[in-house]
């Protein structure tokens, strides 16, 4: 009787201190492929193991732009998330309307600011305090390739230029197979283009034209051969594209219906889900002429202000979790990426994911480090919004000439 009562006692203790510390977490994100899935899974694993209960609010479509619009509906009802994927510019934006809450009491305690890039920390910062935590770090300018396709169609290997690229194009073309698998959607679009910029003109020339929207440079020659490429690229891409959604693109690669992807490094997250073999079944490599440059895209979770004290605590754990070694080791495994936390070891990582931390480490040193534009990384979103229409319908539409979407570039350069 007397043990009987302990036991009982001991009990309600432990889920006394369970339910005073556990909370939930409402989390907003788009990663609902095949790769993504599985990365995000192994947060909420992290937060379930710490008692705490998992809410997913999960929006499909790549890029985020449908999640960004839930996330509007539901801040403008009074009703926020505890956490979104939300990155770059947009993170001052949410923060300057007020609605975010404040991390740095556990980013203190964790010491971010000395395991963060400092450029990564600025972004995650609001007037010097932590509003969002990192989870990674993508590479855009990369190329996805079927090795059996480029055998088949007798490709050496990975193009280097655009005159490498389109050479091999013909010979896939030749073989009967679609040699771009694209997924017609304008930050696919973008995301593209923004490759073939950074290959025809170097890190300065993307710099100047996609982020510092100099008026000169979107008039340039430069500017002209970059359009002139990108809608070369298009037409070795099939009828089939326009829509189509990015995972599906990768999957035509893997399945050997197409060659080429254009597509950041979560593409690899996707070969990785379906058990495909980097090196074997897959090939990456940098975008033509990008070999010695890098475009970054850093995910990160926006916390919004709660009320409830479960629910901040449980907000603070999940800021904690997400910058924690063996999360940023397992989800960017999964993911594609490369840890976005300093000095983690990367002998569990496949070649690509090495290259890619190389290449991450000595751009920074060279200046050619750039943000990637269709990743909400360099400009204010209604600008990014503006141009990457204009370039979709150029894409899109073979009637809008070369000087027209330069003119039409520059126009929406200056959306405010
Ligand atoms: C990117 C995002 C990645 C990836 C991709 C496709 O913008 O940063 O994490 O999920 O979209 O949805």
């Amino acid at each position: 009787m007397f043990k009987l009562s302990t036991l009982a006692a001991a009990v309600f203790a432990a889920s006394a201190v369970l339910s005073a510390q556990a909370g939930e977490v409402e989390v907003l994100h788009y990663w609902t492929s095949g790769g993504e899935a599985k990365s995000v899974a192994e947060l909420k694993k992290i937060m379930q193991a710490q008692g705490h209960t998992w809410k997913d609010f999960a929006v499909a479509g790549g890029g985020g732009d449908n999640a960004a619009t839930a996330l509007k509906s539901r801040v403008v009802s009074g009703n926020p998330p505890a956490a979104a994927q939300i990155k770059g510019p947009a993170i001052q934006e949410w923060a300057a309307e007020g609605v975010l809450g404040n991390l740095d009491a556990v980013a203190k305690a964790e010491k971010w600011d000395s395991l963060l890039p400092k450029v990564v920390a600025d972004v995650m910062k609001f007037k010097g305090n932590y509003v969002a935590a990192p989870v990674n770090v993508h590479r855009v300018n990369f190329v996805w390739a079927n090795p059996e396709v480029l055998k088949k169609a007798g490709v050496a290997g990975m193009p280097k230029t655009y005159d490498e690229f389109f050479a091999a194009a013909d010979k896939i073309k030749a073989a009967g197979l679609i040699p771009v698998a694209h997924g017609g959607q304008n930050w696919q679009d973008f995301t593209t283009f923004e490759s073939v910029v950074l290959g025809v003109g170097g890190a300065k020339f993307y710099n100047d034209a996609l982020v510092k929207l100099d008026a000169k440079a979107i008039g340039s020659d430069t500017m002209k051969k970059s359009l002139e490429t990108f809608r070369k690229i298009k037409s070795y891409t099939d009828a089939a594209a326009p829509g189509r959604d990015w995972n599906l693109a990768t999957a035509m690669v893997m399945q050997g219906k197409a060659g080429f992807q254009f597509m950041g490094d979560w593409a690899k997250g996707e070969f990785l889900a379906a058990g495909k073999v980097p090196g074997k079944d897959f090939l990456c490599a940098a975008a033509p002429g990008t070999s010695t440059a890098y475009t970054f895209n850093v995910d990160s979770f926006a916390m919004f202000k709660l009320k409830a004290g479960d629910a901040q605590k449980a907000q603070a754990d999940l800021a904690g979790a997400i910058m924690s070694p063996a999360f940023q080791e397992v989800f960017n495994l999964n993911k594609g990426s490369i840890p976005v936390r300093l000095n983690m070891k990367m002998d569990k990582f496949d070649d690509c994911a090495k290259l890619s931390s190389k290449d991450f480490v000595d751009t920074a040193k060279t200046g050619s480090l750039v943000p990637s534009v269709a990743h909400g990384m360099a400009i204010k979103p209604a600008a990014e919004g503006a141009i990457k229409d204009v370039v979709s319908q150029f894409w899109n539409d073979d009637k809008v000439t070369v000087a027209d979407a330069m003119k039409k570039i520059a126009t929406a350069a200056a959306t405010k």
